[in-house]
């Protein structure tokens, strides 16, 4: 579970080695702890003409968070980020300048930077102008974010139609993407909406979001899961985990560590749904927060699978989720936020994957629709995405499958479990409450396109 690669070429004699050599150094993340500052050093927030007011609000803004912000790309900074704004923008001519004078400064944005853009969704009844301005900023957040190095970042705030760049959940997806919590999330853009979504973003939102809610994870006895947990409870919330008996002495040490309660459950049992809602009500007074973690590989070429093999996969990353959920939704709670966990595989395919993939493309399409049936109540169903993360589930990829994909991401390393974990913390948090019926992926740019 350790990539020594990036460790040795990030110390000592070796990282000289390499260095001369013109070796890859893929870059020692920088990751959330608590007080830090949100940068790494000032913000520079650039815009098109027509965008200026929307970008004075947000550096407004940014300046309550305590950044050191500057509207011009001069003076002799390693900038901490650079923020583009171009909510505005109509037609393609009008992003050339602050795109370029973004580029005039990426030489000195400092090791694990920022390049954040804000920008509009296209949406039905855009002139063909409007439209392709609108698209073709995700083409270039995506791009820029491969030209980054030293564990700098590119991702983008997409506003739905008629939400205001200062909506609650612009502002929180905003600052997830400037801040450490996002280390491993690169060339991402997330949608944000709709307009009339209820948000509370309280007093300490940023640090204890979850504090009074009760969460569940399932699959918490070890790796992402376990990650999940503790995160959750760092931000406030009291946590139900959830894992197979087999596991008991994994989940009983997560429990532990972060004064939550354990529930020894195998998720594909007919009543799971019923015995968490249950659990969570008679221990703790509610439920707020779901989070599908458990899942299992059974890897075969479909020419070899073995119906047990699809079945099991199918049972545990998928059946079990819509049946819990179903409970979830009969149940009527209010403000509930589920997140599943999906996978890069349910995206872009992966030979050996077949039934992998199956079940986690169905998370992505069942937390589409579910969004939709929660959205009334103030709830929010996401899912994400991981690509390569370092876990006892990757550990046991044969050696040179597993250097392979640690270095084909831009970012050229695996992700911690940590880094899922603060994706679906900042997805279970309140003020995330416009971003419903969404995949983050969380995969250090892993895949060609989306
Ligand atoms: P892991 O194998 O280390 O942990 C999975 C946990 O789920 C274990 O504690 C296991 O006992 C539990 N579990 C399995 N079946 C269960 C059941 N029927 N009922 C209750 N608990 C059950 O896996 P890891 O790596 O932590 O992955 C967690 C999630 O993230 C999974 O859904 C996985 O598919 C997903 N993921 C992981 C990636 C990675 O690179 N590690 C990449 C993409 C997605």
């Amino acid at each position: 579970m350790t990539d020594r690669y990036t460790q040795a070429v990030n110390s000592g004699f070796t990282k000289t080695l390499a260095t001369r050599l013109g070796l890859p150094r893929p870059a020692l993340l920088r990751r959330y702890r608590a007080g830090d500052p949100l940068t790494v050093g000032p913000v520079l927030v650039l815009s098109d003409g027509a965008s200026k007011a929307d970008a004075d609000e947000l550096a407004q803004v940014l300046l309550g968070w305590d950044v050191d912000v500057r509207r011009e790309p001069s003076g002799d900074h390693r900038w901490g980020a650079v923020l583009l704004v171009l909510t505005e923008a109509a037609q393609p001519t009008d992003v050339a300048e602050p795109v370029l004078a973004a580029g005039s400064v990426l030489r000195r944005l400092a090791g694990n930077g920022r390049v954040v853009t804000v920008s509009r969704a296209a949406a039905d009844g855009d002139s063909p102008a409007l439209a392709a301005t609108r698209n073709g900023v995700d083409g270039f957040l995506r791009s820029v974010a491969k030209e980054l190095r030293a564990g700098a970042t590119g991702n983008g705030v997409v506003l739905n139609d008629g939400v205001a760049v200062s909506h609650p959940s612009a502002l929180a997806t905003l600052r997830f993407f400037l801040s450490a919590k996002s280390a491993y999330v690169d060339g991402q853009l997330l949608p944000v909406g709709g307009a009339d979504t209820a948000v509370v973003d309280g007093p300490g939102s940023w640090e204890r979001p979850l504090a009074g809610k009760v969460a569940v994870v399932t699959g918490a006895a070890r790796g992402i899961g376990a990650a999940i947990a503790k995160t959750l409870a760092r931000d406030g919330a009291t946590v139900v985990c959830v894992d197979v008996p087999a596991a008991g002495e994994g989940l009983a040490a997560t429990a532990n560590a972060i004064g939550g309660t354990a529930l020894q459950l195998d998720v594909t049992a007919p009543d799971a749904g019923q015995r968490i809602l249950d659990h969570a009500r008679t221990r703790h007074g509610g439920l707020d927060v779901v989070v599908h973690n458990a899942g299992i590989l059974r890897d075969k070429l479909l020419a070899n699978m073995k119906p047990a093999q699809w079945e099991a996969v199918v049972a545990v990353n998928l059946a079990a989720q819509l049946r819990i959920n179903e409970t979830l939704l009969a149940a009527g709670l209010d403000g509930l936020h589920i997140v599943s966990l999906a996978s890069t595989s349910g995206i872009a395919g992966n030979k050996g994957q077949s039934n992998y993939a199956f079940s986690k493309a169905g998370v992505i399409g069942h937390t589409r629709a579910t969004a939709a049936l929660l959205a009334p109540q103030g709830g929010t169903a996401n899912a994400v995405a991981p690509g390569f993360i370092e876990t006892d589930m990757t550990s046991s990829i044969p050696f040179a499958t597993r250097e392979v994909a640690r270095r084909l991401p831009t970012l050229a390393q695996g992700g911690q479990p940590i880094d899922v974990a603060e994706a679906i913390a900042f997805l279970a948090s309140p003020s995330a409450t416009g971003v419903n019926g969404q995949v983050l992926r969380v995969c250090g740019q892993h895949m060609v396109g989306r």
